[in-house]
């Protein structure tokens, strides 16, 4: 069982996936985590994030590793656990330009089936081209849209007090980022169930989820 979970930040895709996940017995992969984790290396490492041409040369340097436990995953780049660097704002403002780099793509989207084909499990997949182009044979697809408002309130919530009008502002930008670029840019597959959270519960969308793949098993 694959289920690909995909649609823009905010839409509570994460929080989503891994209780589905964890409820079904299920391995849990946050793609999102991984291109964080690559952006965060090449901060660390001084690769001019201005520059293509640098980011892909460099796109095949680190090794990430990914745990798959719903319950507790983990991010590491060459050993580090990068679990808490990977979440700040300057990683957030600036993953939309390593990720639209087409070798960061190639090596991510590999490293993405490799981690998908041996979860004997099965896996629930989230991130933003899961279904349209990462796992295009998955076994459930699902996109999840929610009102820049709604996904704003969320995220500011999250960061603890940040302004909302300036996380709306960050988050829009990213999205037309995302959307926008060439590979694989963040779309709904023309196979997946389209969710709008805007007025659920977290606990609504994860009991329409898990009645979905239900009904698929
Ligand atoms: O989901 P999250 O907000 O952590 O994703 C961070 C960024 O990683 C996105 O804004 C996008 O640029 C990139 N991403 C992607 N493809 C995915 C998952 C995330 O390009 N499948």
């Amino acid at each position: 069982m694959i289920v690909a979970i995909d649609g823009p930040s905010g839409t509570g895709k994460s929080s989503t996936s891994k209780a589905v996940a964890a409820q079904l017995g299920l391995s849990y992969l946050d793609t999102g985590a991984q291109y964080r984790a690559i952006t965060w290396w090449m901060v660390h490492n001084g690769i001019d994030l201005g520059d293509p041409g640098a980011i892909a040369a460099a796109a095949g340097k680190p090794e990430i590793l990914s745990g798959t436990d719903p319950a507790a995953p983990t991010i590491t780049v060459d050993g580090t656990d990068v679990a808490g660097p990977i979440r700040t704002q300057e990683v957030t403002s600036k993953v939309s330009a390593v990720s639209a780099v087409p070798e960061v793509r190639t090596r991510i989207t590999e490293l993405q089936r490799s981690i998908a084909r041996s979860a004997e499990t099965g896996i629930v997949v989230e991130g933003r081209d899961i279904g349209t182009t990462v796992l295009p044979d998955a076994d459930l697809k699902i996109f999840l849209t929610a009102s820049a408002e709604a996904r704003a309130a969320r995220r500011s919530g999250e960061l603890k007090g940040a302004d909302v009008n300036a996380t709306r502002e960050a988050l829009i930008r990213r999205d037309a980022a995302d959307s926008s670029r060439k590979t694989s840019p963040l779309a709904k597959a023309a196979d997946a169930v389209e969710v709008d959270t805007t007025e659920l519960t977290l606990q609504q969308v994860i009991e329409c989820v898990v009645t979905l793949v239900e009904e698929k098993r």
